[in-house]
């Protein structure tokens, strides 16, 4: 699959189906995070990989009700890390920006892997620092939701959720996306 392939392929779907996670998916995920970019090779990025069903349902507990289709998941990855770990250059602080860049990488591979991988904003960080033993100084930035693309879901799943499913959201168009040699306003319309 190029890369191309697995931009238009990603989506954030909703309906999920089991899919078995063997290590080597782990460790394949792993890698295509580790070989991100990062200010100064800072590495900021930290991920805890749950796949253990017992553990998996510990995590459901600290999901938003918006989220509740994210139980069907067969894998959770808990992205987190610390401003310490990396740049800050004025007021420019990077380490949200570099564990975004490793969480896209991981994220397109797993799309390789014919695997949703889907990030969440929905959730508690408390509980999931207390679930997992992350540091509390340490910001859980997101949960990526894994499995499989299903047909038919029977959790909890709005019509707006459902629709979303055949339709990706609608993009900005390209001009409010980027200009070509100098700042346009159309950037900001
Ligand atoms: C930081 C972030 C937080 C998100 N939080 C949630 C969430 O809590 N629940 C949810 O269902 N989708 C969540 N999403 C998914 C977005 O709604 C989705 O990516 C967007 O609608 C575009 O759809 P697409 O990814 O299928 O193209 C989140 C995505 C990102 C990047």
């Amino acid at each position: 699959m190029t890369v191309k392939e697995a931009i238009q392929k990603r989506r954030a779907y909703r309906i999920l189906g089991p899919v078995e996670i063997k290590d080597e998916i782990l460790e394949e995920l792993g890698e295509a995070a580790r070989l991100a970019p990062s200010c100064y090779n800072n590495q900021p990025w930290r991920f805890i990989f749950v796949r253990e069903r017992q553990r998996l349902h510990e995590l459901y507990a600290a999901l938003s009700p918006g989220n509740a289709w994210a139980k069907k998941s067969s894998l959770i990855i808990a992205v987190f890390g610390m401003k310490k770990n990396d740049c800050v250059i004025g007021d420019r602080e990077y380490y949200l920006f570099d564990i975004g860049l490793a969480t896209a990488q991981l994220i397109l591979k797993a799309t390789e892997f014919d695997m949703v991988a889907h990030p969440i904003a929905g959730f508690s960080p408390e509980k999931v620092k207390e679930i997992l033993g992350i540091p509390a100084d340490a910001m859980v930035i997101t949960l990526l939701i894994i499995g499989k693309r299903a047909k038919e879901s029977t959790t909890d799943i709005s019509q707006k959720q459902i629709d979303a499913e055949e339709q990706r959201p609608p993009r900005h168009p390209a001009s409010r996306v980027y200009s070509v040699d100098a700042y346009s306003k159309e950037l900001d319309e």
